[in-house]
C-alpha cells in the first residue's frame, strides 16, 4: 500500500524472471527504480525484462547473469556490479530451490543449501560496501515458514549420510533468517538493513521439483487445493515489497516478517 518512490534508486532482485521474484521487480520499477533482473536464464530473464518495461513504463529495467549455483557466477556478477554500478539501495534475495534431487552445485554443496543460503551469502557480502555506500539501504531475503522445522546439520551440512530434500530446504530456509540476524547485528549504525520474510503459499514454480515425485492422487487433489488456497504471485511479492519500501521499517533490522 506504500506510496514510496524509489526515483533515482537501484535495486536488485535474484530469481526475477518468473514468480515472486517477477512480480516483486515490477512492482520496484512501478515505483520509478533502476532494476537488475539477476537471474541465471538469461533468454528467460531477457523476456520478463521486457514484460516488466512494458507494464511499468519503465525502461530501466535490465538482465545481468547470476547463477547461484556457482560462487565463480556469484563473483562475476558482483565484480560487475561493483564497477558498472554507483550506487545500491535495496537487494532482494529472493531466488529459490525447493526439494530438488540430491544434485550438487559447481562447488560440491548440496544445491538447495548452496543456491538458497551460500549463494546469497556470498552475493551480499560483495554488495555489502556498496550498500553501505548507498545508505540508507535494505538487503531483503525470502526465507520461508519451513525454516521452523530447519536444524543446521553442522556436522553434516551437504547432508551426504542422508539427504531428504524437505529436511534440506528447511535447513537451508533457516539459514536464511540465521544470516538475517547476524547480519542486522553486524550492520548495526552503517544505515542498511536486513530483514527477511515469508511470502505465503503461493502459486509459483516452486513445487516444480516437488510435483513430479506425487502420486497421481495427490496431483490430481493439489489442483483443487492451489486454486482454493495459494496465493497469487501477486499477494505472494506483498511482503518482500513492503520490506523493501516500507517506510515504517526505515530503522528496522533484523526480523521475520510474514
Ligand atoms: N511459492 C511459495 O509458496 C513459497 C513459500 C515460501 C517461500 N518461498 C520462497 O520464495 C522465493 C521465490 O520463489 P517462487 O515461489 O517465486 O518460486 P519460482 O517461481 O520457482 O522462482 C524461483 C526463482 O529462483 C531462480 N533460481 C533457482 N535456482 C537458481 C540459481 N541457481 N541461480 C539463480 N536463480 C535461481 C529461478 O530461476 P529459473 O527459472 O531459471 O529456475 C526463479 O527465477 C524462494 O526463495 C522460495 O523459497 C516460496
Amino acid at each position: 500500500m506504500s506510496k514510496a518512490r524509489l526515483d533515482g534508486k537501484t535495486v536488485i532482485v535474484t530469481g526475477a524472471n518468473v514468480g515472486i521474484g517477477k512480480e516483486t521487480a515490477k512492482d520496484l520499477a512501478q515505483r520509478g527504480a533502476r532494476v537488475i533482473l539477476a537471474c541465471r536464464d538469461l533468454e528467460k530473464a531477457g523476456k520478463a525484462a521486457k514484460e516488466i518495461r512494458k507494464a511499468s513504463g519503465n525502461g530501466n529495467v535490465v538482465v545481468q547473469k547470476l547463477d547461484l549455483a556457482s560462487l565463480q557466477s556469484v563473483r562475476s556478477f558482483a565484480n560487475k556490479i561493483t564497477e558498472t554500478e554507483t550506487r545500491l539501495d535495496i537487494l532482494i534475495n529472493n531466488a529459490g530451490i525447493m526439494r530438488c534431487p540430491k544434485w550438487k552445485t559447481e562447488d560440491g554443496f548440496e544445491m538447495q543449501f548452496g543456491v538458497n543460503h551460500l549463494g546469497h551469502f556470498l552475493l551480499t557480502n560483495l554488495l555489502l560496501d556498496l550498500l553501505k555506500k548507498s545508505a540508507p539501504s535494505r538487503i531483503v531475503t525470502v526465507s520461508s515458514l519451513a525454516h521452523i522445522r530447519g536444524k543446521i546439520n553442522f556436522d553434516d551440512i551437504n547432508l551426504d549420510n542422508c539427504y531428504d530434500p524437505a529436511v534440506s530446504y528447511e535447513q537451508s530456509k533457516l539459514a536464511n533468517v540465521l544470516f538475517t540476524r547476524e547480519l542486522a547485528k553486524k550492520l548495526k549504525d552503517t544505515g542498511v538493513t536486513a530483514n527477511c520474510l515469508h511470502p505465503g503459499v503461493i502459486q509459483t514454480e516452486i513445487i516444480r521439483h516437488l510435483y513430479p515425485t506425487l502420486s497421481i492422487w495427490l496431483k490430481i487433489l493439489l489442483v483443487p487445493i492451489s486454486i482454493l488456497t495459494f496465493k497469487s504471485v501477486q499477494q505472494g511479492a506483498q511482503t518482500s515489497i513492503y520490506c523493501a519500501v516500507s517506510e515504517e521499517l526505515d530503522n528496522v533490522s533484523g526480523l521475520y516478517f510474514r
